[in-house]
């Protein structure tokens, strides 16, 4: 299942992505986090200390590695170098697995020990100005893009993004790659502006939103955002003295954590399963031809010299009945 949180700059999404993970790490589930976001945050959410986040290996450095796994023997793709961040799978390619060990994990993942298990934690790099903004061919999310769109999971396994809900990924087609997506929003006008703009981007994809409302004091901060996103309100979160204990690096064991805020989790973790059965691969896979042939016409075309249209293998359907890597 794959699971991304969006918000506002500072509304929480890092503080929920890690605690959803640390829940989902303590129920036993195998989980890949993934730190997408802007501010890299999530290694520290999840426990890390400066120096062991800043020595994780960035997804963004290893391009070259990740494609070359990915494209397998696909004859469609000639070349790493002709393949974008959203050049399809096909025949050929190779496919990702959320419980495998994989030269794409060996390179980027590094396993967090949290309560009651280990996640992995894969992290873009840290952002420059060249990479926010337009749509670019060596985009950091783009290392994100491609795992995504190779990646076969399966119910109980999570993979988990802490992701911004930038131009970037609306250009690519990021933000049809979940099977859900909570959208953290504090109780106020730039909050749910957010969302508006989500939402306006997600309704012709069939994108599954749901509001988590977060730094939520009392009954006026629900009944705003429940007047302002309706029934996509789906939980809301108060200040958690739990989160706060931990950012200042005294982090109490994970069962001590406050029992609204674990309802939260649960609920939210009810809803990702429950995701799971309104799943279609095929408008998953046609979802990411169309973003495709979009992202060549644009701009890939150009700069790759060649026509990328031709990477689309039509007979192709992503689904869990394919084998890990042919
Ligand atoms: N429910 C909460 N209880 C207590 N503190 C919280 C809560 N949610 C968020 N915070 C605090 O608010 C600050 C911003 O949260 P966080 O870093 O998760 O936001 P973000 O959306 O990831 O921000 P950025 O856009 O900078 O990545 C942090 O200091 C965090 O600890
Ligand atoms: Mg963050």
């Amino acid at each position: 299942m794959k699971i991304a949180f969006v918000g506002k700059g500072g509304s929480g999404k890092t503080t929920l992505s890690s605690l959803f993970i640390r829940h989902l790490v303590a129920d036993g589930g195998p989980v890949i986090a993934v730190d997408a976001d802007i501010n890299q945050h999530l290694g520290p959410a999840l426990g890390l200390d400066e120096t062991e986040a800043a020595g994780l290996p960035a997804m963004g450095d290893r391009l070259p590695l990740i494609k070359d796994y990915l494209r397998g023997s696909n004859p469609r793709v000639g070349s790493t170098e002709t393949m974008i961040k959203t050049t399809p799978p096909g025949e050929g390619s190779r496919l990702l697995r959320v419980r495998e060990n994989n030269p794409v994990y060996d390179a980027c993942a590094r396993p967090v020990e949290l309560d009651g298990g280990a996640v992995r934690l894969m992290v873009t790099g840290p952002f420059t100005d060249a990479d926010l903004g337009v749509s670019c061919y060596h985009s950091k999310t783009g290392a994100v893009e491609l795992c995504l769109n190779h990646l076969v999971d399966g119910r109980d396994e999570y993979v988990v993004v802490d992701m911004t809900a930038g131009s970037d990924s609306f250009a690519s087609g990021m933000f049809t790659r979940f099977d859900i997506t909570f959208l953290v929003a504090e109780p106020t006008r730039k909050g749910v502006s957010v969302y508006r703009q989500y939402k306006e981007y997600a309704r012709d994809f069939g994108v599954e939103l749901k509001v988590v409302g977060n730094k939520v004091q009392g009954q006026d901060d629900v009944d705003f955002l429940r007047a302002e996103v309706g029934d996509d309100l789906l939980v809301t979160v108060g200040h958690s003295d739990w989160v706060r204990a931990m950012e200042k690096g005294r982090p109490p064991r994970f069962e001590l954590l406050e029992d609204a805020n674990r309802q939260a989790l649960r609920l939210l973790r009810t809803t990702v399963d429950s995701a799971y059965e309104t799943r279609d691969w095929e408008r998953y896979t046609r979802q990411m031809v169309h973003f495709h042939l979009k992202n060549a016409e644009s701009w890939g075309n150009a700069r790759t010299g060649i026509d990328l249209a031709a990477q689309v293998d039509p007979g192709f359907v992503l689904g869990e009945s394919l084998t890990a890597s042919v």
